[in-house]
């Protein structure tokens, strides 16, 4: 939510700032700026609308200056337009500030302020704190140096809410001063005394893999010299440089028109990266580093509670029936926005699981956080390396599925399932509730995965044809019982978030307590089917939809001649054990929501209001 850069070097700055907002766009995308310093003066540009509009404004009025902060924003307090974009300045214009998250006491301290005479010009939280940081310097005693430091210091001990910041000064030039509470923040550290300061290793990889992950009441200064790290209130500390271990081309699209589609193509590869190392087929069981050591407690778990949003909701609604089934352990799936609400009771013994992407998703981590500290064992599934989840739960397993940029959660949503299921047979084996011989066709289904999804994939010309019959559809229903629950949940949201398709997901049994009244004609009805545990059951459900006129999209198995003739529309996948159904089924229902969406002329990969990391609860 909100992406930040800020550079300092040889090179001219707003190059830079720019590749690295680019890169950072999904966080946010819907008006940017930046801010150079230059001659003691410092120019800011800024406009509403995506990075290229911005690209534009420099075109036509550059700015040269060899350090400067850079931000895209999704607007939490005030409407997107060139106004509320950042960087904020103060009124003297000494003072710019780039800001990620929330300043939950805005309102009181603009009211402070005014009061000193402040005059504000546009409805964002973040401008509270520009004229704060001014006000704090011009009160305090003498030049002394790190005045900046100081002032953005005192500044911060007033807010309440999150924060990821970082801010310039003509009054204090030559430096960047950088902090960090909820928010992401990391230091670039380049050559010849290049620094940078990111949201995400993202906007700094074309110049550096190695970085510096900032963490809850760091404050970091950044000048020529290098960079130095600090407490808030306290004194220097020293953070480990850690390396990027992906590379340039996973964060650009490599031919794809979309990155969703580059996203989607590239499962059979993230499926075995999630895979690799992992799975013990002769011992029908699996091995998972981030898990060493913890065998004991594993053991001890009585209750397990899965914490997520969205589509990391939905892998966790699959786990929670693979946890229940195979390893026998009371499982909860919770809304991570919901859950820390509501004054959750948290027994002795429970394990948290928190999944999420991009590992800095708010309302997961404070869910996570608020678990922890009523006792829980906590347990990360997260994509992103080194982002705050991970870097907070007690132990984890990451996806390995490299950087998703697209805003849809398409590869990280399949390894995520991947990780559970490994999980699963983990738990299962270590706790005795799952044999050997059972453990081993888990495992050898898992391996056979890649493979199927790569087959599937073939499939994408076909679904291209289908989309073109339904795109001019208002409404979706999407249908799936058991395991497939879950997926067609997942299908309904890829629909609406990038289509803007009114789509819902639903178990299919619970169709004719309601949502049966919607069907007509008019009506698709996507039916995830394929011949599992539930297949009767979701078969009848069919029929009842058929006999009212409904339009059947069925994602049925490839050897299910009978429902074939049955559907209007077949989407056939191959066969797997049951628990790995909603990843063969959730393939081409991404493929057919992004075909929609792309005939539907939207921003597939910037879908109208969203981000990618959604950083403010
Ligand atoms: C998925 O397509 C969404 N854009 C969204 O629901 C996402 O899954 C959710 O915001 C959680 O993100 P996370 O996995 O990074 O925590």
């Amino acid at each position: 939510m909100c992406g930040i850069v800020g550079y300092i070097g040889e090179q001219q700055v707003a190059p830079l700032l720019i590749q690295g907002l680019k890169r950072l766009e999904y966080r946010g995308y819907d008006s940017a700026g930046v801010a150079v310093a230059k001659n003691g003066t410092l120019l800011v540009r800024k406009e509403a609308g995506k990075i290229a509009e911005l690209e534009k404004l420099l075109v036509a009025e550059p700015v040269e200056g060899v350090y400067g902060i850079g931000h895209t924003r999704w607007a939490t307090h005030g409407p997107p337009n060139q106004k509320n974009a950042h960087p904020h300045v103060s009124e003297n214009g000494d003072f710019a500030v780039v800001h990620n998250g929330i300043i939950e006491n805005a309102g009181t301290l603009k009211k402070v302020l005014q009061g000193k005479g402040h005059v504000f010009s546009s409805d964002t939280d973040t401008e509270v704190l520009v004229h704060l940081i001014e006000e704090i310097f011009n009160t305090a005693d003498g030049e002394r140096a790190g005045k900046l430091e100081r002032a953005v210091e005192a500044a911060l001990s007033q807010i309440e809410g999150t924060y990821g910041i970082a801010v310039i000064s003509t009054r204090d030039p030559g430096k960047i001063v950088a902090a960090r509470l909820g928010s992401p923040l990391l230091i670039g550290v380049g050559e010849n005394g290049q620094t940078f300061v990111a949201s995400d290793a993202a906007a700094v990889i074309a110049q550096t893999r190695d970085v510096v992950y900032l963490d809850d009441g760091d404050m970091a200064t950044v000048t020529r010299e290098g960079y130095t790290v600090h407490r808030r209130g306290q004194g220097p500390v020293n953070r480990p440089v850690s390396r990027v271990d992906w590379d340039l081309s996973e964060v650009e699209r490599g031919g794809y028109p979309h990155f969703m589609l580059k996203e989607i193509m590239e499962q059979p590869a993230t499926l075995r990266e999630t895979m690799r190392g992992r799975l013990l087929l002769e011992e029908g069981s699996v091995k998972l580093g981030g898990l060493t050591g913890m065998d004991e407690e594993l053991r001890e778990i009585e209750r397990i509670i899965i914490l997520g949003c969205g589509t990391s909701w939905h892998s966790g609604l699959i786990g929670e029936y693979m946890l229940e089934d195979l390893a026998r352990i009371p499982t909860d799936v919770e809304y991570a926005s919901e859950f820390r609400y509501r004054r959750p009771v948290v027994e002795p013994k429970t394990l948290t699981i928190s999944i999420s992407q991009s590992g800095e998703t708010a309302d997961t981590l404070w869910a996570m956080r608020e678990a922890k500290q009523q006792g829980a064992t906590t347990l990360g599934i997260v994509n992103a390396v080194g982002s705050t989840i991970p870097r907070e739960t007690d132990a984890g397993v990451y996806l390995h599925a490299g950087p998703e940029i697209g805003v849809a959660s398409t590869k990280a949503f399949t390894s995520q399932v991947v990780v559970l299921a490994m999980i699963t047979v983990h738990l299962g084996r270590l706790r005795g509730t799952l044999s050997a011989s059972r453990g081993r066709e888990i495992v050898r289904a898992l391996q056979n995965l890649p493979e199927q999804v790569s087959h599937l994939l073939e499939m994408d010309l076909a679904i291209q044809k289908l989309a073109e019959e339904y795109v001019d559809s208002r409404n979706f229903l999407y249908l799936g019982r058991g395991y497939n629950f879950p997926a067609a949940l997942e299908g309904a949201l890829k629909l609406k978030e990038i289509s803007y398709i009114h789509a819902e997901g639903y178990p299919a049994a619970e169709m004719k307590h309601g949502p049966i009244a919607l069907i007509d004609e008019e009506m698709p009805v996507v039916v995830i089917a394929p011949k599992d545990a539930v297949y009767d059951k979701v078969r009848s459900n069919i029929d009842e939809v058929k006999a009212r006129g409904g339009c059947i999209i069925g994602v049925i198995s490839e050897d299910d001649h009978e429902l074939l003739e049955v559907v209007d529309h077949a989407i056939t996948i191959p066969r797997t054990i049951d628990m790995l159904t909603p990843i063969l089924a959730s393939v081409p229902l991404q493929l057919l929501a992004y075909h929609i969406a792309v005939l539907r002329g939207t921003n597939v990969d910037q879908p109208r209001n969203l981000a990618k990391s959604v950083t403010v609860e």
